[in-house]
Parts: C-alpha cells; sequence; structure tokens
C-alpha cells in the first residue's frame, strides 16, 4: 500500500517542487510564476514531504496533548494497564515522551543526545532518570522501550507520544513541525471542570493547516469530579459535548456531524488505571475506595479503548491515508492550476518577447541602411565644403596679392642703407606683410569657413543622433568649438633669395635704358659682356636684338597712356644718344653747335638734377618697389598649395566628427545586437518553460487519475 502511493505522491512533489525552486530563481521566471504560486507550491512541497514520511512509516503513531495535569499521562497508563510513565500533582511531564514496545525483557530509554540504553525497570526509576538529566526540556524526545510481554497494546507496533501541557511552552509551532506532524491520530485529554481552551483548539488548528486533516479523539478526563455535583453533571455533559461537536465538525471539518460525538468520551483515567493495577495484582476491580458512578466511566473507558483499537487496527488504511489522499488531491488541483498559470504566463511573456525582438532587428537593419546612405551624403557634402574653402581662400588670398603694395606702403620703420640695418628692416618688412596678409585672410575667410563647419558638424550630429540607443544618445557633445584655420604662407622662406638694388641709376643712362628695353635680367648679362651660346645655337646679341624690337612692337601696343608717354621720352633719349653719330652732321649744319651744347648741358643738368634728389627716401620707395614685385610673384606661386591646405584642415576636422560619429552608432549596433541575444536566450527559456509546465500539468493529471485508483480500490471499500 505504502509502496503504491509513495512514488507517485512524493516523487511528484519532490519534482514539482524542484522545477519550481529553479524557475522561482530564474530572471525568466521570476515575471512568469507570481509569488502566491510560488509559495502556493512550496506549502504543497511541505506537505508532501510530511505525508511522505507518514507513508513510510509502518507503525501507528498516537500523539496526546492537553493542558497540564488533565491526566495525558495516567490516561497512557491506564490504556498500558500499568503505571509506566511518571504523573502526579503539577507539571509532572516534562519532555516528550514516547512509548513503543521491545521484545526483549527489560525496559530502557534512550534520549535525542545519547542512543545508550538507560535501565529502567520502575516508573519511579523512570522519573528520577527524567529529572536528573539537566538537557532534556520540552523541546527533547525521550523514548521508552517497555516489553511487549507485559503490556499487549504495544504488540501492534503502536507509539504512543505523551506531551507536556500544551499551556506550559508557547512553543507550540516548533513542537508540531518536530513530533506532530507525522502522527496517525491525536488524542485530546481536556478535564471535567472546564472546557476546551483556546490553546488546545490553536493546538489542532496548526495542525490542520500543516498537513492533512488531523484524526482526534477528545477525553474529557477526571470525570470521577463531576459526582460531587450529581444534578448538574448532564447538563456538564450536553454542554462539553456541544461545544466539542462544533470544534471537532464545524470548525476543523475532520469529521461530519453524525460522527463527531463517537469521538468524544467522558472518562476518569486515573480510576481506570487504579483498578486496572488492583486486578493485575489479584485484587477485586472495586477494590479501592471508587467514586459514584465509577462502572459507567469504565464503561465509557473501554468504549473509547475499542473504537480507538478499531480505528487503529481495522481501519488501519482509512487511518493513515484517507486524509492525506484527499490532500494529495488537493496538492494535484493546486498544482495543476499553478502549472496552467505559468504555461499562459510564459505563453504570453513570449510573445513579448518575440515581438520585440523582431522590433529590435527591424530597428537594427534600419540603422546598418541608414547609416551607409548618411556615409555617402555626408562625404560628399565635406568634399563640396573642403573645395568651396580652398576656393575662397585662394580667391582671398589672390586679392590681397594685388594689394600687396598698400601693405608694404603702410610699413614704417627706420631706414638706414648699410647691410646690417638693410637686413632688419627687410625682415620686419616680411613679417609685417605676413601679419597683414594672415590677418586679412583670416578675416575674409576664417569666420565663414568655421560656421560652415560647425554647421555641417551639426547637421551630422543632427541626421546620426536619431540612429545611436538613448544611452549612447546621453554621450553626444556639442561640435568642437577649438577649430581653427591656419594659414602657413612662410614669407621669410619665400622671400629668402630676395636682393634688392638701391644704387643710383640715370633714368638716360645707358644700363637704364637698357634695362627698359630688355629687362634686368638681360641687361646685367649684355652689360656684364656676356657673349654665351644660349641652347638653341643664337648668340646672346641675336637674342637682344629680337628682344629690343620686341619691345618697341610692344611699346606701341600698350594701352596704357603713361607707358607710351615714358616710351616717347625713352625712344627719344635713345634716338638722341644712339643715333647721334647719325644724324649729327644734319643737325651740325641745320641747328649749328650752340643747339648741340645747349642738348649736352640739358642732359647734363638732368643728371645732376637726378643725381643730387637720390636720397635714403628714394632707396626705400626703391626697395619697396621691388619687394613688392618679388613678394608678388613667390606669392602667386603658393596660392594653390595655400588654399588646399585649408580645405584639407576642412577636411580633416569633418571627417574626425564623422569618424567619431559612426564609431557610435557602431555602439549602439552592438548594443542592439546584444538585446538581441539576450531576446533569443530568454525565447529558449520561457519555451522550456512552457514545455516542463505541460509537461507536470500532465504528471499532475495522471497522479490524480492513480489517486482516484486507489481510493475506489482502497478506501471506499472500507
Ligand atoms: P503533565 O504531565 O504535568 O502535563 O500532567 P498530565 O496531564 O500528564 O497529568 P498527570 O497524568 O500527571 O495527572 C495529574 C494529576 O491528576 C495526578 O495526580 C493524577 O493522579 C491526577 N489524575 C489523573 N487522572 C485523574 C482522574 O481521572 N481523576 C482524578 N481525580 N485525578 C486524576
Ligand atoms: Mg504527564
Amino acid at each position: 500500500m505504502v509502496m503504491v502511493l509513495t512514488p507517485g505522491v512524493t516523487c511528484s512533489g519532490v519534482c514539482v517542487f524542484a522545477v519550481m525552486s529553479e524557475a522561482w530563481r530564474s530572471d525568466d521566471l521570476a515575471q512568469v510564476v507570481v509569488e502566491e504560486q510560488s509559495l502556493e507550491l512550496q506549502s504543497c512541497f511541505t506537505k508532501l514531504s510530511t505525508i511522505r514520511e507518514v507513508l513510510l512509516r509502518r507503525h501507528m503513531k498516537v500523539a496526546f496533548f492537553g493542558r497540564t495535569s488533565n491526566g495525558k499521562s495516567t490516561v497512557i497508563n491506564a490504556m498500558l494497564r500499568d503505571r509506566v510513565l511518571p504523573s502526579g500533582i503539577g507539571h509532572t511531564t516534562n519532555c516528550f515522551l514516547s512509548v513503543e514496545g521491545t521484545d526483549g525483557d527489560e525496559a530502557f530509554l534512550t534520549t535525542e543526545a545519547s542512543a545508550d540504553r538507560s535501565s529502567v525497570s520502575t516508573v519511579n526509576q523512570l522519573a528520577h532518570a527524567l529529572h536528573m538529566d539537566p538537557t532534556l526540556d520540552s523541546g527533547s524526545l525521550v523514548k521508552v522501550f517497555w516489553p511487549k510481554s507485559r503490556c499487549a497494546l504495544l504488540r501492534d507496533d503502536l507509539v504512543l507520544m505523551d506531551s507536556p501541557g500544551t499551556d506550559v511552552t508557547l512553543e507550540l509551532d516548533t513542537w508540531i513541525d518536530k513530533f506532530c506532524l507525522d502522527a496517525d491520530v491525536f488524542v485530546l485529554v481536556g478535564n471535567a471542570e472546564s472546557t476546551l481552551m483556546n490553546t488546545e483548539k490553536l493546538f489542532f488548528h496548526k495542525v490542520s493547516e500543516r498537513i492533512s486533516k488531523p484524526n482526534i479523539f477528545i477525553l474529557h478526563n477526571r470525570w470521577d469530579a463531576s459526582v460531587t455535583e450529581p444534578e448538574y453533571i448532564e447538563e456538564v455533559r450536553k454542554q462539553h459535548l456541544d461545544r466539542c461537536v462544533t470544534f471537532l465538525a464545524e470548525e476543523l471539518k475532520v469529521v461530519g456531524l453524525d460522527e463527531a460525538e463517537g469521538r468524544i468520551f467522558f472518562v476518569s483515567a486515573k480510576e481506570v488505571l487504579s483498578s486496572r493495577m488492583q486486578q493485575a495484582q489479584g485484587m477485586p476491580e472495586t477494590g479501592g475506595a471508587l467514586a459514584e458512578g465509577f462502572h459507567e466511566r469504565l464503561r465509557e473507558f473501554q468504549r473509547f479503548e475499542r473504537t480507538f483499537e478499531e480505528f487503529i487496527s481495522q481501519s488501519a488504511v482509512k487511518t493513515k491515508f484517507e486524509q492525506h489522499t484527499v490532500r494529495a488531491w488537493q496538492i494535484t488541483e493546486a498544482v495543476r492550476a499553478v502549472m496552467d498559470a505559468i504555461n499562459i504566463a510564459a505563453a504570453d511573456r513570449k510573445i513579448c518577447c518575440l515581438e520585440d525582438r523582431e522590433e529590435q532587428r527591424d530597428r537594427l537593419d534600419f540603422v546598418r541602411g541608414q547609416i551607409n546612405r548618411l556615409s555617402d551624403s555626408i562625404k560628399e557634402k565635406i568634399k563640396t565644403l573642403t573645395d568651396e574653402v580652398a576656393a575662397k581662400v585662394a580667391l582671398a588670398l589672390s586679392d590681397q596679392i594685388r594689394s600687396l603694395p598698400v601693405l608694404v606702403e603702410e610699413f614704417r620703420a627706420d631706414f638706414n642703407p648699410t647691410q646690417d640695418n638693410l637686413q632688419l628692416y627687410k625682415t620686419k618688412l616680411q613679417q609685417h606683410v605676413e601679419d597683414r596678409l594672415v590677418g586679412c585672410l583670416a578675416h575674409r575667410c576664417s569666420v565663414g569657413a568655421l560656421g560652415d563647419v560647425r554647421d555641417a558638424q551639426r547637421h551630422m550630429i543632427d541626421s546620426v543622433r536619431p540612429l545611436l540607443s538613448t544611452s549612447v544618445q546621453e554621450q553626444l557633445s556639442s561640435p568642437s568649438s577649438c577649430f581653427q584655420l591656419t594659414y602657413d604662407l612662410s614669407l621669410a622662406a619665400l622671400c629668402a633669395d630676395f636682393r634688392e638694388n638701391i644704387d643710383f641709376q640715370f633714368s638716360l643712362g645707358w644700363t637704364a635704358l637698357v634695362m627698359r628695353f630688355i629687362g634686368a635680367a638681360n641687361a646685367r648679362r649684355a652689360l656684364s659682356g656676356s657673349d654665351g651660346r644660349l641652347q638653341d645655337g643664337s648668340t646672346f646679341k641675336d637674342e637682344m636684338v629680337v628682344s629690343i624690337a620686341t619691345r618697341l612692337v610692344s611699346v606701341t601696343s600698350r594701352a596704357s597712356m603713361t607707358v607710351l608717354v615714358v616710351g616717347g621720352v625713352v625712344c627719344l633719349c635713345c634716338r638722341c644718344v644712339c643715333v647721334a653719330g647719325v644724324f649729327v652732321l644734319q643737325v651740325w649744319r641745320s641747328v649749328g653747335w650752340r643747339l648741340i651744347a645747349l642738348s649736352f648741358s640739358l642732359y647734363g643738368v638732368l643728371y645732376l638734377y637726378e643725381r643730387l634728389t637720390w636720397t635714403d627716401a628714394s632707396r626705400e620707395r626703391a626697395l619697396k618697389r621691388q619687394f613688392v614685385e618679388h613678394a608678388a610673384r613667390r606669392l602667386r606661386t603658393v596660392v594653390p598649395v595655400t588654399s588646399s591646405a585649408c580645405g584639407q584642415q576642412v577636411y580633416k576636422e569633418l571627417s574626425a566628427t564623422f569618424s567619431r560619429l559612426t564609431q557610435r552608432v557602431d555602439l549602439s549596433e552592438a548594443e542592439l545586437e546584444g538585446t538581441i541575444r539576450q531576446l533569443c536566450f530568454r525565447i529558449q527559456r520561457l519555451e522550456n518553460v512552457q514545455r516542463r509546465s505541460k509537461a507536470f500539468r500532465n504528471r499532475a493529471t495522471e497522479l490524480e487519475t492513480q489517486l482516484e485508483a486507489f481510493s475506489v480500490h482502497y478506501l471506499q471499500g472500507n
């Protein structure tokens, strides 16, 4: 019998509880299993564990409870027909005492602290042993083994459990857990003088709450005392009876109203014990001074013993299993309900996770597609902006080169044509020009370029922001404010080869005239008498002739009036000087020698004038003019490089910004991938939960079928 029920009820309980505690600990199920369900399953498991112990134990256990001095120990002694347990006035039993049979002839006891057998041959010895042991208190258990040969009741594997009075200590919960949860039958020993007390009722309520409904007998002991007031005896009896019936049938609901009366008895254990002991000693049953109505009370006690024995032996299966089967039924129902709830909750949660995962996947695809599209358009924008800045800088620099004469003219410093001072003057002049050039460029380009860069950065951030997760968005900062365009003209290096010529030159002198016609460089070569051959084989003189002719032609074609006038003068002078020989005779003849002399005088006066007005100021002007020409020529060559360098600065700044933003997008993508992975994992776990809860629901249903079969087979027949 035990083997049939135990595996089903117990294993199922253990498995369900194991699964549920595992489920309760997991994060997913914390959201699936509500606390109420978890507690219910835990309580089911506790009950199943206790029931398992009851079912595994082969003997019947009867626990006696009641207030102190009600006569619990005396009732047990009366049932055993011997003074086995100590009893007396006041608080006698100070710990839990179980009495069971031993096959030997010697009575002995064991305690929880020691399994050693202590010999006890008389009840006085036992009482002495119990009182002498300081380790014993109301929470400890002493097992008394009494020879079966001396007591018939103990032959049927019965264990009787005596307890200290329920009013002695408040540790009811501990007692119930430790000694009573596995009892098959409970005997509540009350007394005639007082009705059931709350502590006694509470005790049974707790037993009922923790395990199956208890099988209870109620004895109203010390009924012999009632004979002192015979006129009230029936009334008092009825009163006790009604209250106990209400307690058993209506409060605890352990028996029906019709059965309840059969579980309540009015006895006198002391009388029964003393008469039985007298009988055992060969004396007549009523040998002592017994109160009136003894026989009636004896019969009542015997009726109790009969009912009790019937309950214990004839209906052993029912006693042991009926209530537990009902409880098991309730548990399987509870388990089934909880598993259904878990299944539904897991399914709901799974749907949410699936939707969530789908959403996250869509978002990931969107982010990836969007960042690719954005990347192309932003690269295009960066290129456009770079080109714009380069063009702007080129234009501004060209304008500045054109206004170089003004910048140079603005320069003021002490001018002294000695070598050292001249070098210092030139250095300062270069510095001044460079500063002014850079300042003007910054004024014209930097502010605009910086604004464009900021706008472009803001545009990038605004475009990328919607693609970022909230946490990454929080880390986004506004565009950097430290970007500045720098213009590296390196004027000092450009003008390192600048050589000024501030020696006096007569404007109608041979050198000046040659320079006018063939250029400064050619003039220097021509005047130095070089006759070297050019690469193509023509002589330098040929080259010079061509140059003069070209200049003459170009002179006529120049639009500028100023140049024409200068050209005319130069032509005139040249004609005077160079063709003097050719015309001298004709002039001589036509104007005479006086005019010639006048011309020479004028030439000389002009020379003298120019020589005298060639001061430091004139030299400074000449130097500045030459510097302007040189610097303008050099600066024009570096316009493309400088403007492109500025464009590159913008390109680098914007590319760095975009690169930082794409890193953030990568971070967000990684976050999304992580979330999707987690969701997949959770979905898998929820599917497992669904599968397992379904399996356990099926197990519970199977178990119900087994319980029903068991009930039909073993219980309903009894
Ligand atoms: P604790 O062990 O202290 O909880 O008490 P108990 O419930 O075991 O009571 P116990 O059996 O020790 O009896 C207490 C006293 O009441 C003893 O002196 C008994 O002789 C006495 N007594 C027990 N039963 C009866 C009875 O039916 N009638 C009368 N008059 N006295 C009884
Ligand atoms: Mg006692």
